[in-house]
């Protein structure tokens, strides 16, 4: 084979993989949006639970159990669809999701079942004034952290 013919192959080659890439990133446009907004929806409802526990802003029984209530609705939300296998962070560009997330899928899922667990008992306690807030802010919490650590690429 010539050294012409050669480079012709390799820039086809490097063209066809490229165009792959490309297009699996537009297949994955939708669920990365969903997933990452369903985290922006957590963590907005995360930040006002937190910031009523910590004083920083003023208790309100409706508002906190509005952000409870938020969380458990987005803890119901079929997961399943919005981590298409190979859309992880070292395969695509855009998100940080680890590939840990399909080679060991139960503990993802049952990670996401104890956010929901703990969001069910943040609102059955939110209402219920800041002493009753407070002790179900550290596991709720806690769910995010222990997802993040194994299913999440860190910032470097
Ligand atoms: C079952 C696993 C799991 C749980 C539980 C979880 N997360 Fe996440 N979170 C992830 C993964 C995976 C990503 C990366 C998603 C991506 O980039 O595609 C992420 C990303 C995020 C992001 C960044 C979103 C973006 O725009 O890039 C925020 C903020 C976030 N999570 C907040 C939270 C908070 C707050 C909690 C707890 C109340 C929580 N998460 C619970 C797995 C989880």
């Amino acid at each position: 084979m010539s050294i012409l013919r050669n480079i012709a192959l390799a820039a086809t080659t490097t063209a066809i993989i490229g165009a792959g890439a490309a297009v699996a990133q537009d297949n994955f446009k939708f669920p990365l949006k969903a997933r990452q907004g369903q985290m922006a929806i957590i963590a907005m409802n995360l930040g006002a639970l937190g910031a009523m526990a910590k004083g920083e802003m003023e208790y309100d029984a409706a508002v906190a159990q509005a952000a409870a209530d938020n969380l458990v609705a987005v803890s119901t939300i079929g997961q399943g669809a919005l981590w298409p296998e190979g859309s992880d962070g070292e395969a695509i560009e855009g998100t940080t999701a680890k590939s840990t997330i399909w080679s060991d899928n139960a503990d993802f899922l049952a990670k996401w079942g104890d956010f929901g667990k703990n969001a069910t008992a943040m609102a059955a306690a939110a209402g219920g004034g800041l002493d009753s807030l407070r002790p179900a802010m550290g596991g709720l919490g806690g769910t995010c952290k222990a997802c993040h650590d194994k299913f999440r690429i860190p910032k470097e």
